[in-house]
């Protein structure tokens, strides 16, 4: 062996006693890249758990600059040498961990963070990253733009399923839901609107802050930020405040609409178990600023003023998306199925077309796309917001109403988002919860045809 050789295997061997004691003496391994989403498996990271963002951030529209300083409440799941944060694009200035310095380094949309004294397992810790640059919007695999979408003021920051990354640096997957503190600087006379309450606004030398804060557990999916000028309307909906945010040009659009967001909360509490947040309302941000809805926790997001089907579909999934979380991207028609099928009952409920007969226009539309896949099992991440997520899951969730009856399916319902309230959710729990509540109902067709196979089933 060369000396050159001999100098290189000395430094390889060197690094791999550093990496397996953590650099410094301690002890522990690195947490895991991500957590092996079936759809997308980088997102996330493993070996913590986030209870508590604290993102105090600063976006001035004129320069599309962001400063950001993000402090994470973990709680380790392991010994940790090192772990890592979701996060694409913007510049790290600096991370610590409880204070104290901690060296990181970055590769792709990973932030691996190395504490300087190592973690254990059980430990609760604090993580500080201070950051700053240009958020990036991301095209996602099904060609729809997510992430920090920069609009004609100000921008709009949506995260399903990744986005959430490109605005500050976390453990972006479903399956790890925390609190929120969400403080925004901007320039006097524009509005910073987040997720849950405002706690504080206060304008200084020209800049505005808006404190928000998010007490009840949120996926950073539903995360959201919108800066810009929005007329606001305070008021109440099932008992909690409500907080109405609309571009002034969807103003006008969208006022009859959203004076029955309390009817809406209403019937959905109704039917769906308490409302499970301490606030409600709505983002109108301009036509095609997002080409597509949002159910940002609290406040769902729209591109332009709604009709009344969307809004609904929306406060739906407060219950179902938000509360009751997907584990899983896979899990996806568990949000979607629902919350198009609360579109069908609403309209049932309204007088209109009974869910029965929505069912079986969709089931004698020609229609490919609506076959092209089982509900359970998108054939890729660019698929899980196509139409058998959406219309084939409500199929789904209308089969269980037909096969049990409404006493027992909204005592279902209801107990489902009872029992799974601010935590997660897969598919095999959901089929294992129907099952068990419904013993004497054999539902092995609509698993096996309806969820999970193929092509379009025999008609009901
Ligand atoms: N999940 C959103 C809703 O149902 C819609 C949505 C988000 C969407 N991202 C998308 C639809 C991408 C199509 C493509 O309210
Ligand atoms: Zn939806």
């Amino acid at each position: 062996m060369s000396w050159f050789a001999r100098l290189r295997l000395v430094s390889v061997l060197l690094t791999l006693a550093l990496t397996a004691c953590g650099g410094d003496g301690g002890h522990g391994t690195p947490g895991s890249s991500g957590l092996g989403d079936p759809y997308f498996p980088k997102a996330g990271n493993g070996g913590y758990d986030v209870t508590h963002y604290a993102l105090d951030l600063a976006y001035d529209p004129g320069t599309r600059h962001l400063t950001g300083t993000a402090t994470l409440t973990a709680r380790a799941t392991q010994d940790l040498s090192a772990f890592n944060l979701d996060l694409r694009g913007l510049t790290v200035d600096r991370v610590t961990v409880e204070g104290d310095r901690a060296r990181w380094h970055r590769t792709g949309d990973e932030l691996t963070v190395r504490p300087p004294r190592g973690l254990a397992a059980r430990d609760t810790f604090r993580v500080t990253v201070r950051y700053s640059g240009t958020p990036v919007t991301i095209t996602d695999p099904d060609g729809s733009e997510e992430g920090w979408i920069p609009t004609v003021d100000g921008a709009l920051a949506l995260g399903e399923p990744i986005g959430s990354m490109t605005w500050f640096p976390g453990n972006h997957h479903p399956s790890d839901k925390a609190s929120y503190a969400i403080t925004v600087t901007v320039p006097e006379g524009l509005r910073a609107v987040s997720n849950g309450e405002l706690t504080s606004e206060r304008t200084e030398k020209g800049r505005t802050t808006f404190a928000w804060r998010a007490a009840e557990p949120m996926a950073s999916y539903v995360a959201t930020l919108a800066v810009g000028d929005y007329d606001i309307r305070r008021s109440t909906a099932a008992g909690v405040p409500a907080y109405t945010a609309v571009v002034p040009e969807e103003a006008e659009a969208s006022a009859k609409v959203l004076a029955r967001l309390p009817q809406v909360m209403e019937w959905a509490a109704y039917n769906f178990g308490p409302y499970p947040f301490s606030s409600t309302g709505a983002i109108v941000d301009g036509q095609g600023v997002s080409g597509y809805a949002l159910e940002t926790q609290n406040r769902p997001v729209f591109p332009g003023a709604p009709d009344i089907a969307l809004l609904v579909h929306e406060i739906a999934h407060q219950w179902f998306g938000n509360s009751v979380t997907p584990r899983s991207w896979q899990d996806m028609w568990l949000n979607e199925g629902f919350a198009t099928y609360a579109e069908w009952l609403w309209e049932e409920d309204q007088g209109g077309d009974t869910a029965q007969e929505t069912f079986e226009a969709l089931y004698d539309s020609e229609d490919a796309d609506l076959w092209a896949f089982p509900p359970a099992e998108p054939t890729g991440p660019g698929h899980i917001s196509d139409r058998p997520v959406y219309d084939r899951g409500a199929m789904v969730v209308h089969q269980i109403r037909r096969a049990v009856g409404d006493d027992t399916f909204y005592d279902l319902v209801q107990g489902w988002t009872a029992d799974h309230r601010h935590g997660t959710a897969d598919t095999a729990g959901f089929t294992a919860y129907v099952e068990e509540h419904a013993p004497d109902v054999d539902f092995g067709r609509v698993w096996a045809d309806w969820l999970y196979g193929e092509g379009k089933p025999d008609r009901p």
